[in-house]
Formats: C-alpha cells, sequence, structure tokens
C-alpha cells in the first residue's frame, strides 16, 4: 500500500469547487467532508452537491460523513459516486452491517473515530473494513492544531492490522502539514489528508509532492 494524498475541499473554495478540483489533480481522491450540524458544530454539504462533484471530478470521492444517523444516511452516498465512504463510529448502531452494505455496493467502507474515542473496539472489525481513520483534530473545521497523542493510537492501530493480516488502510485527517506527515507515516498511518495545507498553499500540486515525498517513510512499529 502506498502513500496517498486526499486533499480536503473543505479549505477550498466551494464556489468554485470544478476549477478547485483541477488544481488537485495529482492527488490521489479528494476528500469530501460532509457536516450536519449535529455529529459537529458545522455545517458543510449534503447529497446532490457530492452527487455533482462525482459527475465532474477527475479522482475518486473519498466521502468523510460527519452527521448523525450514519446507518440512515450513509448508503445514499454510495449511490451518488463515492468511492469511498467513512463514517464516524461515534454515529453508528451497526457498523458492520453499514460496512457490508456499503462494499456490496463496490464501495469502499471506513470507521473514524474522533480523537476521544478509543480505537480498539474496531480491531475484531477490521476484516469488514477497507480503512480506519483516525482524527487528529477534534473534527468540524479546518485548519486546527494537530494532537500528538494520536500518534500513539496510529501505533497501535497499525499494530493491530498488521497482527490481523487484513489489508487495511490507515488514515489521518486533521492538522496533515509538511511538518507533522513524516512523524505520522512513522506511526504507520499511510493515507493522509490535508485541508489547509494544500489550499492554503499557492501552489497545491506543490504541496501535494511534498507532502507525498514527506509521507513516505517506513512505519516504526
Ligand atoms: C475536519 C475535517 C478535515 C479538515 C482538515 O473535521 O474532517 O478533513 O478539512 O483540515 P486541515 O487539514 O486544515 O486540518
Ligand atoms: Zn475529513
Amino acid at each position: 500500500m502506498g502513500v496517498q494524498i486526499n486533499p480536503s475541499i473543505l479549505s477550498a473554495d466551494f464556489v468554485n469547487l470544478e476549477r478547485e478540483l483541477a488544481r488537485i489533480a495529482t492527488a490521489d481522491a479528494v476528500h469530501v467532508d460532509v457536516m450536519d450540524n449535529h455529529f459537529v458544530p458545522n455545517l458543510t454539504l449534503g447529497l446532490p452537491v457530492v452527487r455533482r462533484i462525482a459527475e465532474v471530478s477527475p479522482l475518486p470521492l473519498d466521502v468523510h460523513l460527519m452527521i448523525e444517523d450514519a446507518d440512515r444516511w450513509a448508503p445514499a452516498y454510495a449511490e451518488a459516486g463515492a468511492a469511498s465512504v467513512t463514517f464516524h463510529a461515534e454515529a453508528t448502531q451497526a457498523p458492520v452491517r453499514l460496512a457490508r452494505e456499503l462494499r456490496s455496493g463496490g464501495v469502499r467502507a471506513a470507521v473514524a473515530v474522533r480523537p476521544a474515542t478509543p480505537v480498539e473496539p474496531l480491531y475484531d472489525l477490521l476484516g469488514d473494513l477497507d480503512m480506519v481513520l483516525v482524527m487528529t483534530v477534534d473534527p468540524g473545521f479546518g485548519g486546527q492544531a494537530f494532537i500528538e497523542g494520536m500518534l500513539a493510537k496510529v501505533r497501535r492501530l497499525r499494530a493491530a492490522v498488521t497482527a490481523s493480516g487484513a489489508t487495511v488502510d490507515i488514515q489521518v485527517d486533521g492538522g496533515v502539514s509538511a511538518s507533522t506527515i513524516a512523524a505520522i507515516a512513522r506511526a504507520g498511518a499511510n493515507v493522509f489528508v490535508a485541508g489547509s495545507a494544500v489550499y492554503g498553499d499557492p501552489d497545491p500540486s506543490g504541496a501535494i509532492a511534498r507532502l507525498r515525498l514527506l509521507g513516505d517513510a517506513p512505519y516504526e512499529v
């Protein structure tokens, strides 16, 4: 599994999304943050917009649902054209049933954990998941500072994934930048979301290339 850089359009210009997608053409996927103003104190976009982004995006869609009642709403995001759908452990009653439903539609299934949510309960579910997202900020906003304590969580998760023998990506989202990405990669993550570090740079494709280089560090677990 190689390094993947998925820029978050949360930091893009929402009035010019098609143009903003063209600026990150060298990325691996576009990270789309869906927020419902209940699960997190912010509101972004929903199904009709995701559907339209999927139609025009040259990159696969990595949809991160920060919404309540994921069991009810996540499948519709798969149908809307997402390549991968991430729902939160805190917002589902039936993570395995939901993951299986998503995968049966040909979509990758991922579970996210907030910084204060332990990742250990997911260890026995890894065989049903394509990716686990370790949030490294409290979800809701871009531009927050990386929480250093999450490196230990990533390290434990990488060890559990290796021990399970399952092929599961470890994604990190929140405060990923040129100054934090190498340490996160060494802890065991291989899929990196970056919002402000990519769109806050005058040269987004240069920023992607730099992150890719720095994120290509071997695991130290
Ligand atoms: C935050 C979102 C992130 C956000 C990251 O809740 O899930 O995807 O865009 O932004 P940065 O990279 O600026 O921390
Ligand atoms: Zn996100």
